[in-house]
């Protein structure tokens, strides 16, 4: 029977994160620095307004693209925010999490062997979702020397007739390197003038923690060729109610909801109207957060540093991306003898793009105490372990 699935989905990698946390189940005492996800529960007056809406009754399906309340909202906070209009009838559309948006802009844009320019190490959906839909990624290769960011020039080496479009993501899930609006203008230069698509996965946006996030969209001629992806799983602490969105021209929103209207039919309800609320009357929350996790971040990384294991400074998201070359181990192995030895949950480095041996994930949304025991116990690890 297994020959009856498709070549494509029969010969895609099962992703590094999921693979490597079927070991954590059943095990007592684990400190994970693991799975991607803030420790705060969901602010308190956003699941009040979900509550709420049970209690009125609004357990239906919404409009295709969305309540047109939460689009108008999105439309408002980017209008107010950076001075960019979308139109929330034509521009927007709502989706299950960033993970579909995007999944429908890849199906959306690409014909067999469309080529998209990704940057590794890289969010581990970026390539199965190109490969679903018969693309070809051109991967551009980022370093720990500059802080993991894409080197403007590469952009333009890596472009062909058969570029189709481009993925971008910042702050960068797993390395947390950002750029400064100067960094992004040397980008955005390459892209001018070029027949393709940017996507724009900005989900980490509003955790940035030493300068201002600039999206893509508002630097000049870029709004045009730009597909900006948010939604509200981290900065609002939200993973679990699903809720995402995409914005762009409007040709390739509509064509997206000609997808999403067939697989989705249309978000939760529960979770726009909670989305709604999110937008409305919290962002103190999510500076409050971000302030909290900007605290983590100082501690944990300097104690790596002190433990040994090089650490750079992430700009936002909440991940450090370390190298472990000094123990002379690869990434799995440390992993796994980290795991067994001391009851610490981290990925191995290779989840995000082959390269990446010499390095682990870790992520510093969890709280001070467990981040300090966390520390104790790799530090102990790698004093054991060092060449
Ligand atoms: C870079 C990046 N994009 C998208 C997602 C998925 O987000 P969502 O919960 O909105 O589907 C994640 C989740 O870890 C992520 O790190």
């Amino acid at each position: 029977m297994p020959k009856k699935i498709s070549d494509k989905v029969q010969f895609l990698k099962p992703s590094g994160i999921r693979e490597f946390f079927d070991l954590v189940i059943g095990m007592d005492d684990v400190i994970s620095l693991g799975v991607g996800e803030p420790d705060f529960p969901t602010p308190w007056n956003i699941i009040e307004s979900a509550i709420y809406s049970f209690e009125s009754g609004y357990t239906s399906y919404t409009s295709n693209k969305g309540l047109f309340e939460l689009r108008a909202e999105i439309s408002k906070n980017i209008k107010k925010r950076y001075g960019i209009y979308y139109d929330p009838e034509t521009e927007i559309l709502i989706t299950v999490g960033v993970s579909e948006a995007s999944d429908l802009a890849m199906r959306a844009l690409l014909n067999k062997g469309d080529e998209v320019i990704i940057h590794e190490p890289c969010y581990v959906a970026y390539e199965p979702l190109i490969t679903l839909s018969d693309g070809k990624t051109v991967i551009i290769k980022t370093s720990a020397e500059n802080g993991f960011k894409l080197p403007a020039e590469d952009i333009r080496n890596s472009l062909s007739r058969k570029t189709k479009g481009m993925l971008l993501n910042y702050p960068c899930n797993p390395t947390g390197a950002s750029y400064t609006k100067k960094e992004l203008i040397a980008i955005s230069n390459e892209l001018k003038g070029r027949d393709i698509v940017i996507i724009t996965d900005e989900i980490y946006g509003d955790l940035t923690y030493d300068f201002e996030h600039t999206p893509l969209f508002t630097l000049p001629g870029m709004k045009e060729k730009t597909l900006y992806l948010n939604g509200f799983s981290k900065a609002y602490a939200m993973t679990g109610w699903r809720i995402g969105y995409a914005c762009g021209p409007e040709w390739l929103i509509s064509a997206m909801n000609k997808i999403h209207q067939y697989t989705m039919l249309c978000a939760p309800i529960t979770g726009q109207i909670a989305s709604i609320e999110a937008l409305k009357r919290s962002y103190n929350s999510v500076l409050e957060m971000k302030n909290e996790y900007r605290r983590r971040r100082n501690l944990f990384i300097e104690g790596l540093n002190e433990i040994g294991i090089k650490a750079h400074m992430p700009e936002g998201a909440f991940y450090s991306f370390a190298s472990i070359s000094k123990t002379g181990m690869d990434s799995k192995t440390f992993a796994k003898k980290l795991l067994h030895s001391e009851k610490v949950a981290v990925v191995p480095g290779t989840a995000f793009g082959s390269g990446y041996d010499g390095f682990i994930r870790m992520c510093y949304a969890t709280n001070t105490d467990k981040l300090k025991e966390a520390l104790l116990r790799i530090g102990r690890f790698v004093k054991k372990h060092a060449g």
